[in-house]
């Protein structure tokens, strides 16, 4: 699908801000599957990787990288490879389509560079057309899915789903996120909340967004 090419192009292009001998955090998601297919090739170049997720760690190992250490070993990190669902033009995201937000949060706020790869139909100037979500505590569904009412959001469990940690998500529908930061610190006070999806306060530094004719770099 051409989508994929697109996904491929800036994944292969973030082996560029690979810095030797370190440790690198991965992401999770369609486009990090590329980066870790990429990372396979060049194992001589890196020390080690912290996962961001389960189905991370799997498609690492498959891939014969094995080095995968434990996230409380540091409290800093050289660079965060990650993509997103949306992003805005100041590098402000909605993550978590595939559940990992907690622990990519983490990675994202211990990393010296986040960079972002995607394919360019992630690339939106309000975000909020894709459902945000939210890793929650299970028993206060009730009680945060009021609260985000009281937003404007339409809040929807998504069904079948337990987080690495446990958790439910909640996608939040119809928000209008035209002040990110201030969404996100409001729906960070809820009690009962894990993380909310949004990465405003720390956005991404670099973006790589892959195009037809090859890709773009965006760095702040
Ligand atoms: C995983 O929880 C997400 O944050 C992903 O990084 C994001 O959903 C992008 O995934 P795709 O590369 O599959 O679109």
């Amino acid at each position: 699908m051409y989508l994929n090419q697109l996904k491929k192009k800036a994944a292969w292009a973030a082996l560029n801000y690979i810095v030797p001998g370190t440790v690198i955090g991965i992401g999770t998601g369609s486009t990090v599957s590329y980066f870790i297919e990429a990372l396979s090739t060049i194992q001589n170049s890196f020390s080690g990787v912290v996962s961001s997720s389960n189905a991370s760690t799997r498609l690492l190992k498959e891939k014969g990288i094995n080095n995968i250490l434990n996230l409380n070993i540091f409290s800093s990190l050289e660079i965060y490879i990650d993509s997103a669902d949306e992003i805005n033009t100041n590098m402000q995201m909605i993550k978590g389509g595939g559940g990992a937000l907690t622990k990519e949060k983490i990675i994202a706020g211990m990393s010296k560079k986040f960079i972002c790869i995607i394919d360019e139909t992630k690339k939106v100037n309000v975000l909020g057309k894709f459902p945000l979500p939210i890793e929650i505590i299970p028993i206060s569904i009730s009680f945060i899915s009021k609260e985000i009412i009281k937003i404007g959001g339409i809040p929807k469990v998504r069904k079948n789903v337990i987080t690495d940690n446990g958790n439910i998500i909640l996608d939040v529908y119809n928000l209008n996120i035209d002040d990110p930061i201030s969404i996100e610190k409001k729906i960070n006070l809820l009690p009962g909340v894990v993380t909310v999806g949004l990465f405003a306060l720390r956005g991404a530094d670099i973006v790589l967004i892959g195009k037809k004719k090859g890709v773009e770099i965006i760095e702040k």
